[in-house]
């Protein structure tokens, strides 16, 4: 090892410029960290001077010892400098790189609606429980006592096949209609008795107006004096709050059911708009038959009242204007969006 050459103590101010060009021209820290080895690292220009101090003469030293170390944190200041730049400039990058453009219009996500027919069960039952009627829920799978029998239609009966119906396994089947919930709900509750039990139906029929799954709802008022022309009132003003307007007419068609005695079947009529005029059916109505009375555990000598069942389905292609209800059970996103609002 050589003594530092006064040559090489002459250009120790050229050893900082050195450091800075080198360091100006790296890059990334990597390169930096190479850099900083070539001056500052143990076989660095620097470290080389500081090994050839003690060959100087003894007076020369000191001074040379304490310029070296000047130089030294000349270049350790730099290249903290340097580090720093490009530590910033990195950020920088990274910002410019992962930047957000808070302009851009949020990824839509489709916000979900609620079903027409489930929209319309709502309605109903807000209707319904604001004049003061319960709400209902029961089996869609059910006994035949319940769905036939108790309704005043024996086995054998007739009427019996009016219905199409789905059966399951050990006698059980699918309910035909929600009048079953008219005989559960008296049998559990003390007159007088006022209900509705909306929910799902079966039978085996299929086309535009029939769906082999559809939705009905049940109404029940018993009382002791309870008569048709309170049916007719409960049910017109219930029309008329579901559909929104006054301008429409309800008639009541005579009929048959076999749990009620007279029956008839709703038909309604607007007095405007696209279906102005047109007579439609919409529900079977009733007063409860003396003999389901008799099955609701009451005595028919005091108990009387009216039942009605309708179609869920029926009722919304009437409000929305919809004239087959297959397009309920699709699913096909560009029917049910229009309804979403
Ligand atoms: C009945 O189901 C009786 N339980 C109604 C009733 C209740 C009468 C209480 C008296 C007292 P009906 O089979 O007519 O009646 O059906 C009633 C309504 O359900 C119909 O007016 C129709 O709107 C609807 N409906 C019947 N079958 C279907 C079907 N396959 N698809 C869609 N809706 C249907
Ligand atoms: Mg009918």
């Amino acid at each position: 090892m050589t003594a530092p050459s006064s040559d090489s103590l002459a250009n120790l101010e050229r050893v900082v410029e050195d450091a800075n060009t080198a360091f100006g021209a790296t890059v990334s820290t990597a390169e930096l960290e190479q850099a900083k080895a070539r001056f500052l690292g143990k076989s660095g220009v620097l470290s080389e001077l500081l090994k050839g101090l003690g060959r100087l003469p003894a007076d020369q030293r000191p001074a040379a010892g304490s310029r070296i170390n000047v130089v030294k944190q000349q270049v350790e200041q730099a290249l903290e400098r340097r580090r720093a730049e490009l530590s910033q400039a990195a950020l920088s990058a990274r910002l410019a790189e992962e930047a957000i453009d808070i302009t851009l219009p949020g990824r839509q996500r489709g916000g979900g609606g609620i079903h027409p027919v489930v929209r319309t069960w709502q309605r109903i039952e807000e209707i319904f429980a604001s004049i003061g009627f319960d709400v209902a829920d029961g089996p869609e799978i059910e006994t035949d006592w319940f769905n036939f029998t108790a309704l005043n239609q024996p086995e054998n009966h007739p009427a019996r096949s009016m219905h199409d119906t789905f059966y399951v396994e050990d006698g059980l089947l699918l309910r035909t209609h929600t009048s079953p919930m008219q005989v559960r709900y008296a049998r559990q509750h003390t007159p007088p008795i006022r209900v509705i039990a909306p929910g799902r139906t079966y039978r085996v029929d299929s086309d535009a107006t029939h769906s082999p799954m559809f939705h009905q709802v049940e109404g029940l008022w018993i009382g002791e004096d309870v008569s048709f022309a309170d049916l007719k009132g409960v049910y017109t003003d219930f029309l008329r709050s579901f559909f929104e307007t006054d301008r429409l007419r309800v008639r009541f068609r005579p009929s048959f059911f076999p749990f009620t005695e007279p029956s008839a079947e709703i038909d309604m009529a607007f007095d405007s708009g696209p279906l102005k005029g047109r007579w439609l059916e919409i529900s079977g109505a009733g007063q409860v038959h003396p003999a389901v009375i008799r099955n609701f555990g009451l005595d028919p000598e005091r108990w009387i009242g009216f039942a009605f069942g309708s179609g869920l389905e029926r009722l919304t292609m009437l409000r929305y204007g919809i004239d087959d209800l297959r397009l309920f059970f699709e699913g096909d996103l560009r029917f049910l969006r229009q309804f979403s609002a």
